[in-house]
């Protein structure tokens, strides 16, 4: 099973996501000119052997294609899927990272929500911390930031669809709110079972101290919170990052579909 796991998601990483990296050559071109382009491969755990795979469902622009997918967990109750860029990825110059996912319940109380995840764990692509429910799949991982998409309100939460930053540096991170540096709840639902897109944006450039910022469908929820990726404890700049989910006793599918570092 764990080697139909590997040939699965490896046959999907290379959708998945794909990394920019700038050229300072050509600097002054428009973005995709400018673009080296390089993919980037992913290693993954998933509890069961059909979490990645093609499904269908209605694109952005409104047609039916087959799109490729990552399903971190299923409808089934105490899941735990993550998954991680292969290599590290330079991080402390800052980066935004564009990605696409669906969280779909079922019926009733849905749970718990997804994360995007910067690790410079010891275990590195190897990291799973098999933690359901709030946890999200992230909780345990130390040098970690987890920027979660919850979906339950438990442990503090403010409430049961808010987008938070949780970290405690170097320590194993936590899913509790009070380990929460800044968080703002999004206009529509994200368990809604629509396509999202969210931005990611590690500023280190604009202000004094490096920042970060989070929108999902365009709207801006946390803006520009001081943070610095280096008190995760980073190896020369550069850190693992991917996506981590879990279901509890309430479950939902949890689906990434695609994602692009620009860094
Ligand atoms: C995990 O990362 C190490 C070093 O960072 C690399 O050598 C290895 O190939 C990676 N493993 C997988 C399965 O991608
Ligand atoms: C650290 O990162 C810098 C900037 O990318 C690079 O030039 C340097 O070679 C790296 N050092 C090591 C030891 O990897």
């Amino acid at each position: 099973m764990e080697k139909d796991n590997q040939r699965l998601n490896q046959a999907f990483f290379a959708v998945l996501c794909n990394i920019y990296t700038r050229n300072a050559i050509f600097s002054y071109l428009p973005l995709f000119v400018l673009t080296t382009k390089s993919v980037n491969m992913i290693s993954a755990h998933f509890e069961t052997v059909d979490e990645a795979k093609e499904v269908k469902m209605r694109s952005v622009r409104g047609r039916y294609d087959t799109v490729p997918s990552f399903r971190l967990t299923s409808q089934e109750q105490l899941q735990t899927g993550t998954i991680w860029s292969k290599k590290k990825i330079r991080v402390l110059s800052g980066f935004t990272a564009t990605f696409r996912f669906q969280v779909t319940p079922v019926n009733g109380a849905s749970g718990d929500g997804l994360a995007f995840v910067i690790q410079n764990a010891p275990n590195g692509n190897r990291t799973y911390h098999k933690s359901d429910g709030s946890s999200m799949g992230y909780a345990g991982i130390p040098n970690s930031v987890a920027i979660e998409f919850d979906t339950y309100e438990y442990g503090g939460d403010p409430n049961n669809n808010h987008i938070s930053i949780q970290t405690k540096g170097k320590q194993p991170n936590d899913w509790r709110h009070q380990y929460s540096i800044g968080w703002g709840t999004p206009s529509t639902r994200i368990d809604n079972g629509a396509i999202h897109e969210s931005i990611i944006t590690y500023d280190t450039k604009s202000h004094p101290q490096p920042t970060i910022t989070v929108s999902m469908n365009g709207e801006i929820i946390i803006n520009n919170l001081k943070y610095d990726l280096g008190s995760i404890g980073l190896d020369n700049g550069t850190a693992f990052i991917g996506f981590s989910a879990a279901t509890g006793y309430s479950a939902q599918f949890h689906r990434v579909l695609s994602c692009e570092i620009l860094n």
